[in-house]
């Protein structure tokens, strides 16, 4: 008797499986993408390749949300109204066709990070320098007073950090990259997240520059491209500095202006506040 029951359960478990296994993977993705903050409106659209019943929302480590649907919908989406820590977290999204048949397989996961402003920023700086010839070794070092427990390490241009790295104690970590290429040029910054909410995130830093020249180039590229940098901010300071002078010339003949007024004997002017 104790055999069949196992040969039934198993036999059970095994068409369930191979059933779970036609059904196409959903995906899940985030609207908006990325950087929403803490109280931000934010949804989880999962895509169904196939008509579903049931969508379910599933939160790593967390609650479940699910959800029965329109059958003619290709997508089931789960709102967050005003987002509150406890809704950062991985997700993934499943969906069952009908009780019959068993639950697809779960989709890739997709984290949904909130911003927490009430963080202070990070700071930042680059090692040796902002300018440097191709194959050298560089480090941003990232660092915060208070909590941090994992620092990010995020370029301009791509969506998610490029680099991770739990702080190496003192709420610090150091990013290093080994013989830099044109490529590593850029304009990175750095977050942070605590211990307690892994995907809750400090608001970026300021930012640093990285740029590569190519050893190729004929000699004396880097200190042209940093002689260029030093042209600009020259120019810069010139500006502001001619600026100031035709400020002060116009204040200036001004008052010459109004002293003359007061030596031919005018009428004091008075200003109303
Ligand atoms: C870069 O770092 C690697 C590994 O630490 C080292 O072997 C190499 O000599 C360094 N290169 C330069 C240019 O400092």
């Amino acid at each position: 008797m104790a055999p069949m029951v196992v040969a039934l359960i198993l036999g059970w478990w095994l068409v369930a499986a191979s059933r779970a296994q036609q059904l196409p993977r959903p995906s899940l993705s985030l609207h908006p993408i990325q950087r929403v903050s803490l109280g931000d409106n934010v949804a989880l659209r999962c895509h169904l390749p196939r008509l579903a019943a049931w969508v379910w929302l599933y939160q790593e480590r967390g609650w479940s949300y699910n959800k029965g649907k329109e059958k003619e919908q290709d997508a089931a989406e789960f709102s967050f109204v005003s987002t509150q820590r406890e809704h950062a977290g991985r997700y993934r999204c499943q969906y069952r066709v009908s009780w019959s048949v068993g639950a697809s397989e779960k989709s890739d996961p997709v984290e949904l990070v909130l911003t927490d402003h009430s963080y202070s920023p990070p700071s930042i700086s680059i090692h040796p320098e902002q300018c440097v010839e191709m194959g050298t070794n560089i480090t941003i070092r990232c660092w915060n007073k208070d909590y941090g427990a994992a620092f990010f390490l995020h370029k301009d241009g791509s969506s998610a950090p490029i680099k991770h790295q739990d702080s190496s104690g003192g709420g610090a970590a150091k990013f290093t990259f080994l013989a830099v290429t044109p490529a590593d040029s850029g304009t990175y910054r750095c977050s942070y997240r605590s211990r307690g909410y892994p995907f809750v995130s400090s608001p970026l830093g300021d930012s640093v520059m990285l740029e590569v020249t190519p050893t190729a180039a004929p000699s004396g590229a880097v200190e042209q491209s940093c002689a260029n940098l030093v042209m600009a901010l020259v120019r810069g300071f010139v500006a502001a500095l001619v600026f100031g002078l035709g400020v002060y010339f116009v204040i200036d003949a001004r008052s010459l202006w109004i002293r003359r007024d007061d030596n031919c004997g005018a009428p004091p002017v008075t200003v109303r506040v």
